[in-house]
């Protein structure tokens, strides 16, 4: 009998177990994207300049200052990025496709929001254009997070 409740309880424990694991990984869907420690730093960095720069641009068209939104904007647009040239060399590499999906139309809406604004297009125009930059900031923290690749 001593047997038996041990084996009902180690059962019990394995299932209790096995059913945390199952309900851990169900609760975090988005698909890992393996970096280096270095590639990682890089990407994270340009995370928050992400959120430096639409405070930038939110506060920006707050008070009217159009120089300052274009300049917000095209910091982080693609132009920028790409004349720059910071980007690690391994990591375009280890980008899949649907990463890049996201990530070239929100450089390049930035690039347009910057040229728009210096136009004068209104304020309502560029904050819904704002709005279809960010749904590639939320689309891709849907899909995307980053684990540990071997450096
Ligand atoms: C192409 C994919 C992609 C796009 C586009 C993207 N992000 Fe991210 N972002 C990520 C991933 C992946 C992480 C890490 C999430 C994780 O591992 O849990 C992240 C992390 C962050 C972080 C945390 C930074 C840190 O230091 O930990 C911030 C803040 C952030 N993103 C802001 C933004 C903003 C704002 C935008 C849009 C303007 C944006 N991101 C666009 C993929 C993206």
């Amino acid at each position: 009998m001593r047997r038996r409740d041990k084996l009902i309880t180690a059962f019990c424990l394995t299932a209790f177990l096995a059913m945390g694991r199952a309900g851990a990984e169900d609760a975090d869907m988005r698909a890992p994207l393996a970096l280096t420690a270095s590639e990682k730093a890089f990407v994270l960095d340009q995370m928050r300049l992400f959120v430096k720069s639409l405070e930038q641009i939110v506060s920006g068209l707050a008070t009217d200052d159009r120089a300052a939104v274009a300049e917000a904007a095209a910091a982080r647009g693609g132009r920028r990025f790409q004349a720059e040239g910071k980007m690690p060399e391994t990591l375009a590499g280890r980008f899949p496709d649907r990463w890049t999906g996201f990530g070239r139309p929100m450089r390049a809406g930035f690039d347009e929001l910057a040229r728009r604004v210096t136009e004068g297009e209104s304020k309502n125009q560029s904050l819904a254009r704002l709005g279809e930059i960010m749904r590639n900031c939320v689309g891709c923290h849907a899909a995307y997070r980053i684990v540990d690749a071997p450096n």
